[in-house]
């Protein structure tokens, strides 16, 4: 899931440690470093678990000038140490981390080492094994190995090899999955994100796929599949060292929960000019002017994202919205309109489902635009236009910030096109005046923490299921309000449409079920959700209401400020975030970390 490695420093055994820090947060189960130096006298140390297990493990003779670093999240075979990377070649000659997922390991392992013995269950042992072979039987260099291997492996990868004999070079290649080369004074380094590595430099080179890179302390030699050699700039990260820190915060989900109204003023700040006007790309304002169908590609909490602004961008850009599931749409893509404009919303900008529908789109000749949080990644670096979400880093697994920034941007996206097209209702949506309107939402909600917590400590400590309704937007947002309760607290939970509910799932009610209502200001629906809520009640539920201000009696039990019908979602779903935060610290789990997630799956 995450790699790092140095080449050339003289604390490589610190720099790998810092940079797998700096990773715990994309999820892994298991991680492992190699260090060596010029006398050859090398280490490998791996660990189930947590990196501070892994430290615990590494004694103070582990060091050395270079060496590369892994956090595992399981794909091909359990989690254990022998799964664990590096993982070693037969000889313990060649040593190698990989990301991502080898497609024909198998017939590999049929084909070429049929004789070999493996210690674990992992394709990347399979292809650290085949490079082995083929540097011995055919005697080649090891690039020439790595790239005769590349030439056979297929499926997604992000590769860094060292050869115990070789201790001042490391050899990098990448297809499908992220890598970064990272440039410093005397020494050089690889990562699978910046955050890594940003502690060392603010300098980075990316890697195109299918190239080979050779890194040295001084040097880094980038090779197209061919073997021309190719020339790349290197451009200097934004990322701020102390945006990645936790503070004083406990989590750093509270962080990035707190962190939104800031988020919500600072778009408001980059989306408009000083008169005040939206200032979306123009280029990417006519591409959508011309479409005849949006269509929005995301997976998880992006995802949920993408319906949360589907009312906003129906209403202003008066086309129809369809929301795709990346990881379906992949291969069963359905009929498209006949001007189709798609929008891949992704906090990481990585996520591998939501890139094989780029690239099908891509290869469609269909205009796109990616709505991400970091800034040259590969969606962004793919698709025809980009809209950055300037949240910050997103550390938690649980994503909180980028959902709420994602309904904010494309709000931006629905006004700038709406106005440009002449709709009525664009010219007069004042965002910037609405969008500070939700971000006072946010913080009059933030201040009720306490109460939030009391409502659902007891109810959610030790509750094996629960259940989000709400109708309309506030289904939208119950979608997203129930995954993240999962997510972090692993109550089973869903997010119903309040209307469906009694067509089947209500059969699932029971004496104290928690059940949470929530009900925004729309006349046409709020009642009918509260008829929802009876139903529910009299079959013994345990009702907790979330209920817009104008809505709201005196009976119910969280209150939020108005806000705009385009935002509510934004607003709505705060303590939604407090709710499944608390749950997660009542049940005594590590909020910022949950099980079998990862931040980033940049596997399919
Ligand atoms: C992972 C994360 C989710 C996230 C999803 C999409 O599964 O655990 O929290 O919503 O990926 O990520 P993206 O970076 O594309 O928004």
């Amino acid at each position: 899931c995450g790699i790092v490695g140095v080449v050339g420093s003289r604390n490589a055994r610190d720099i790998l440690m810092q940079g797998l820090e700096k990773l715990e947060y994309r999820g892994y189960d298991s991680a492992g470093i190699f260090v060596t130096n010029e006398a050859q006298a090398a280490h490998l140390v791996k660990s189930v678990g947590r990196i501070a297990d892994l430290r615990e493990k590494i004694g103070m003779e582990v060091t050395g000038t270079s060496g590369i670093g892994h956090t595992r999240w399981a794909t091909h075979g359990k989690p254990s140490e022998s799964n664990a990377h590096p993982h070693q070649s037969a000889d313990e000659q060649f040593v190698l981390v990989h990301n991502g997922v080898i497609e024909n390991y198998l017939e590999i392992k049929r084909e070429y080492l049929a004789d070999d013995h493996f210690t674990g269950e992992t394709d990347t042992e399979i292809a650290v094994h085949l490079i082995a072979k083929l540097a011995k039987e055919k005697n080649l260099s090891t690039a020439d190995a790595f790239k005769a291997a590349l030439n056979i492996i297929e499926g997604s990868y992000a590769f860094a090899l060292m050869n115990v004999l070789e201790p001042d070079v490391i050899y990098v290649a990448k297809n499908k999955s992220p890598l970064l080369i990272g440039l410093g004074d005397g020494y050089n380094m690889v990562c699978s994100d910046a955050m890594a590595m940003i502690r060392e430099t603010s300098e980075f080179m990316e890697i195109h796929d299918k190239e080979l890179v050779t890194l040295t302390k001084d040097g880094v030699l980038i090779q197209d599949a061919a073997g021309n050699k190719m020339s790349r700039e290197p451009y200097t990260a934004e990322l701020d060292i102390s945006d990645i820190g936790k503070g004083t915060y406990p989590f750093y989900m509270l962080k990035e929960i707190d962190e939104q109204p800031a988020v919500m003023r600072k778009l408001s700040q980059l989306y408009t000019d000083d008169a005040g006007n939206v200032t979306v790309d123009h280029a990417i304002i006519d591409a959508l002017g011309q479409a005849d169908r949006i269509y929005i590609i995301a997976a998880g909490t992006s995802y949920n994202a993408g319906y949360a602004s589907k009312y906003v961008l129906e209403t202003l850009t008066e086309k129809p919205v369809e929301l795709g599931i990346a990881s379906e749409w992949g291969y069963n893509m359905p009929r498209l309109s006949e001007k189709p404009f798609f929008i891949f919303l992704s906090q990481s900008g990585e996520t591998a489902d939501s890139r094989q529908v780029l690239v099908k789109t891509n290869e469609l000749g269909i205009p796109s635009l990616t709505v991400t949080n970091v800034p040259g990644s590969t969606l962004s670096r793919e698709a025809s236009f980009t809209m950055l979400l300037h949240a910050g880093p997103e550390i938690a697994v649980a994503s909180t910030k980028a959902y709420t920034a994602q309904i904010a941007a494309l709000s931006f996206l629905a006004k700038a096109v709406g106005q440009a097209i002449g709709n009525e209702a664009a010219a007069a949506f004042d965002i910037v005046h609405e969008l500070s309107l939700v971000a006072q939402s946010i913080e009059a909600t933030l201040s009720e923490k306490e109460l939030i917590e009391s409502k659902v400590a007891g109810l959610l400590s030790d509750t094996r299921n629960a259940f989000y309704i709400g109708r309309g937007q506030d289904y939208y947002v119950s979608m997203e309000a129930s995954l993240k309760l999962k997510e972090i607290s692993y109550i089973q939970c869903e997010g119903f449409a309040a209307g469906e509910l009694k067509h089947g799932t209500i059969a699932l009610i029971e004496e104290g079920t928690p059940v949470i209502a929530l009900i925004s200001n729309n006349p046409k629906v709020a009642a009918h959700t509260r008829g929802n809520v009876s139903e529910v009640v009299a079959r013994g539920a345990h009702v907790i209401t979330i209920v817009e201000q104008e809505a709201a009696t005196t009976e119910d039990d969280i209150i939020i400020n108005n806000v705009h019908p385009y935002l509510s979602s934004i607003s709505m779903v705060i303590p939604t975030q407090l709710i499944a935060y608390y749950a997660s610290l009542h049940r005594g789990l590590d909020v910022d970390k949950p099980r079998n997630l990862a931040k980033s799956v940049t596997v399919e």
